[in-house]
């Protein structure tokens, strides 16, 4: 696909999805006006909304409505959001700068940045929960279990628990991999399969496919975070550049070398393309947008 055409593209996926994320979170008028503000604040007008990519372009493989995919796009959207609100916290990463403005808890204050991040996870399920999003009410179920799973101690939550662990720690890659897949790839993942469960049935060994490139992905999107913070700046990034060897995190960096994470990136993009093979044209734009995860800058 042309360059420009996947430009496009992206650009209307991102706004119907700020549409949708601005229509779901409560107004800020209403009672807890504060907290409705603090959570606009952290949801709305920022983010490369790289999570909502892959819900429509999974999507498409399926042939969804795009009603569904803008229900599930948000739901991984807000969750999205809200790890980001808590992991800036003093007790996690202690960040001051997300999205290029002052993080939740310097803006409003750290008991309504900790609220925040529940009230979007609640809202995230709620979405998921309300509306009608699959064809069969058993499948919509799974579709909930998966983002619950990818939610918590065996997904993003536990991920998370890991990385503050591991603090100052030197690892071995495997470990670093098993942390990854979990802080940052269980919710790609599942964003990608929630995607495609949205359209008609896909067989066995497509669904396969997609969730092994759902994996690759994930676990590159992390790795090119990692060599970000090493090599952008904070005014590229919209957040603090150089956390990670300030904050003694292990990395793909601190644990390969930039040259051994860039190998890293290069491997994991071949598996993902690779594990796309068996769809054809129809997966033209999850392979632009793993070429995008690569390439970006920020
Ligand atoms: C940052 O995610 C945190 C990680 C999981 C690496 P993104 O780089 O997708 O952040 P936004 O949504 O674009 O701000
Ligand atoms: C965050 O990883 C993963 C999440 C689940 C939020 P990082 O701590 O590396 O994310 P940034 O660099 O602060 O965005
Ligand atoms: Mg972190
Ligand atoms: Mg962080
Ligand atoms: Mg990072």
């Amino acid at each position: 696909m042309p360059e420009r055409a996947f430009e496009l593209w992206m650009h209307d996926i991102r706004s119907r999805t700020e549409q949708a994320l601005e229509r779901f979170l409560p107004a800020p008028a209403i009672a807890p006006a504060r907290l409705h503000e603090a959570m606009r604040y952290a949801t709305l007008g920022g983010g490369k909304r790289v999570r909502a990519l892959l819900v429509f372009a999974a999507g498409e493989l399926a042939d969804a409505a795009s009603q569904p995919l803008e229900v599930c796009a948000s739901a991984v959207e807000l969750l999205h959001a809200y790890s980001l609100v808590h992991d800036d916290l003093p007790c996690m990463d202690n960040d001051v700068l997300r999205r290029g403005k002052p993080t939740c808890h310097v803006e409003f204050d750290e008991a309504t940045a900790l609220l925040v991040g529940d009230s979007l996870q609640a809202l995230a399920f709620q979405l998921l929960s309300e509306g009608r999003i699959a064809q069969d009410p058993a499948l919509q179920l799974r579709m909930i279990a998966l983002f619950a799973h990818a939610a918590g101690s065996r997904g993003m939550a536990g991920g998370q628990a890991i990385d503050l662990a591991c603090v100052g720690r030197q690892l071995e890659v495997e470990e670093l991999e098993f942390m990854h897949i979990h802080k940052t790839g269980a919710l790609i993942r599942t964003a990608v399969l929630l995607g495609a469960h949205c359209g008609s049935a896909l067989g066995e060994r497509a669904l396969e496919r997609l969730d092994h490139f759902g994996k690759c992905v994930g676990l590159l999107f992390q790795v090119v975070d990692d060599i970000l913070d090493c090599e952008a700046s904070t005014a590229t990034l919209g957040k603090t550049a150089g956390k990670d060897a300030a904050n003694c995190k292990p990395t793909y960096v601190s644990v390969l070398g930039m040259a051994g994470a860039r190998a890293k990136a290069a491997e994991l993009e071949g598996e993902a393309l690779a594990a796309l093979g068996i769809f054809g044209p129809s997966a033209t734009r999850l392979g632009d947008l793993t070429r995008f995860i690569v390439a970006r800058r920020f």
